[in-house]
């Protein structure tokens, strides 16, 4: 199984996928040379979610893939269904699941530029429909801030406090907020602290484990990937701050990948 997603969000997917399917072995890849995908065009995410596929694809035997983040999916994910031939799952915001649960009926939705910016996105918050009340919130800086928390720095509440002010002035906020970036999920303590108030996170991560769960019974996927791997698009000095939060996932090997060029 191939994992991926522009840094660490889509562990917090995999953590899950571990849980539910505890023999499965998998290739992380960290895409930090690009991240964040959220302030890049909706070619860019695509050629570039191509380009990571393909590459495993030459090195590695893998069966399935899974794009453990909202960016690549909610953009690139129908194509990349229609260029390879082998199963491909996403994660999307599931706004569904937020309307049926929010008792006053106010959700908020938090995720990347790119992500609110989608096509996806527009067709399932169109405004025209009054029976919805879905306050957005469009950033690329919870991400780096998630980035941060991760590799043990500290995380400014200020920051944080200027993301989320629009719905902290509104005078009923969301009780129920859709955590559309995978990200934002290493990030609840500290949003729930900000609000001030019990809200109930909408994490969407049910169903992409689900997808993942069924994939697996009904075509008993061959594992032919033997170790579990973890490889990153550009080696810095970010990344050796992140090697102690890797230990729990018990990669046998940590690479460079390098990407190929078409
Ligand atoms: N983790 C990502 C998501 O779910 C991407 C964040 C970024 O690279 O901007 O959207």
């Amino acid at each position: 199984m191939l994992i991926f997603d522009s840094g660490v969000g889509g562990l917090s997917i995999l953590e899950d996928i571990k849980k539910t399917l505890p023999n499965i072995k998998y290739i992380y890849i960290l895409d930090n040379e690009a991240f964040p995908y959220g302030n890049k065009t909706k070619c860019f995410i695509i050629q570039r979610s191509i380009k990571i596929i393909k590459t495993i694809k030459k090195n590695y035997p893998i069966s399935i893939t899974i794009i453990a983040c909202n960016t690549a999916s909610t953009v690139a994910l129908s194509i990349l269904r229609k260029t390879f031939n082998f199963p491909i799952i996403g994660i999307f915001p599931d706004i569904k699941h937020a309307e049926k649960i929010s008792q006053n009926k106010i959700i908020g939705l938090i995720a990347t530029q790119a992500t609110i910016n989608s096509s996806y996105i527009k067709k399932r918050t169109n405004k025209k429909n009054p029976n919805k009340n879905i306050q957005i919130i469009s950033t690329n800086k919870l991400a780096v801030i998630a980035e941060k928390k991760i590799r043990g720095l500290i995380i400014s509440k200020i920051e944080l406090k200027k993301i989320f002010q629009k719905w902290i002035d509104l005078t009923i906020q969301p009780d129920t907020i859709i955590l559309g970036c995978t990200h934002f999920l290493l990030l609840k303590k500290e949003i729930k602290e900000i609000l001030y108030k019990s809200i109930y996170f909408v994490d969407s991560k049910d169903k992409i484990i689900q997808n993942v769960k069924k994939h697996f019974n009904r075509f008993n996927i061959d594992q032919k990937i033997k170790d579990n791997i973890f490889l990153y698009s550009k080696n810095n000095i970010e990344l050796k701050k992140l090697l102690f939060f890797l230990k729990k996932y018990n990669f046998k090997e940590i690479n460079y990948l390098k990407l190929i060029s078409s």
